[in-house]
């Protein structure tokens, strides 16, 4: 039944300017005509906008509303007994809203003051380079649109609820955030696309879906983990591997499953260490290295 995922719609914008998401035919949200449109109208708004704007205001419906309400209880439920110590004391110093979605601009609001951390508007999939590369100004790209309503604990591709309960969470840690620049820093310095999909697949195997050792527990801090009501209960079944930066960038992963091989740090030193150290550092020349060797 599960096919949870990071997988983000694919967005066009037709020659009449019209712009159209294109949901896949398992979607739950595929057959019904209110919420295409709906979805559509959200992409067009942030494919309209342009930095230094203010942020689209999405006046969101009592039955999307509704929505999050059921999935941040629960998510919330599940943090305090999945969730990393620094997650859970960044969540709470952050305090999202649970009886409404918060605009970004109120996301903004609450991390500019802890980590400086900013969100902008995302239609859908942001080019690699710049969704991670913005990382170095402290911006984050989120998408606005809500998992449909027929399955409020569930969506096949990353929405609000991934970006804001999953990435805020995580960003309203200072040690975090800094990790999360040093990875827009080593944007800069990398020109290759090899070197690209390696930073991407050692972001996705740390920050979307890492997990560590807290107290004999294993213990969630990736995003991907801490916005899946699903996976965030799975993931002490996958098998545990301790942090390898060339197996982390090398490993192929079907996006679509419950990761079956995850990376597990001993603390939140060793993630700053590991795999901060290996950002701080990585270059086209370190990379194809790493991946000549495998
Ligand atoms: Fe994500």
């Amino acid at each position: 039944m599960f096919t949870e995922a990071q997988l983000y719609s694919p967005v066009s914008k037709g020659a009449d300017g019209d712009v159209t998401v294109h949901l896949s035919d398992e979607h739950p949200g595929v057959h019904d005509p209110a919420y295409r449109a709906r979805r559509n109208a959200i992409a067009a708004l942030a494919l309209n906008y342009r930095t230094g704007e203010p942020v689209p205001h999405i006046e969101y419906t009592a039955e999307e509303e509704q929505v999050w309400r059921i999935v941040a209880a629960e998510l919330a439920r599940k943090r305090e007994r999945y969730a990393c110590a620094e997650v859970i004391e960044a969540a709470d110093r952050l305090s999202l809203p649970a009886d409404h979605i918060p605009q970004l601009s109120e996301v903004s609001a609450k991390l500019v003051p802890l980590t400086g951390f900013r969100y902008v508007p995302a239609a859908g999939l942001v080019p690699l380079r710049e969704f991670f590369g913005s990382f170095a100004d402290r911006i984050f790209h989120s998408t606005q649109y809500i998992r449909h309503h027929s399955a409020p604990l569930y969506t096949p591709e990353p929405d609000a609820v991934h970006e804001i309960l999953g990435h805020a969470n995580q960003l309203a840690s200072p040690r975090f955030a800094a990790l999360y620049e040093t990875v827009g820093a080593a944007v800069a310095r990398i020109s290759t696309e090899t070197a690209l999909k390696f930073l991407a697949d050692v972001f996705w195997f740390s920050m979307e879906f890492g997990v560590l050792r807290e107290h004999g527990e294993v213990r969630c801090y990736g995003a991907g983990l801490l916005s899946s009501y699903g996976e965030i209960e799975e993931f002490r079944a996958a098998e545990l591997r301790p942090l390898n930066i060339r197996e982390m960038g090398t490993r192929a992963y079907d996006i679509t499953h419950y990761q079956p091989v995850l990376y597990c740090a001993e603390s939140v030193d060793e993630i700053e260490e590991v795999v901060g150290g290996f950002f701080a550092t990585m270059t086209d020349d370190s990379v194809a290295e790493l991946v000549e060797t495998v």
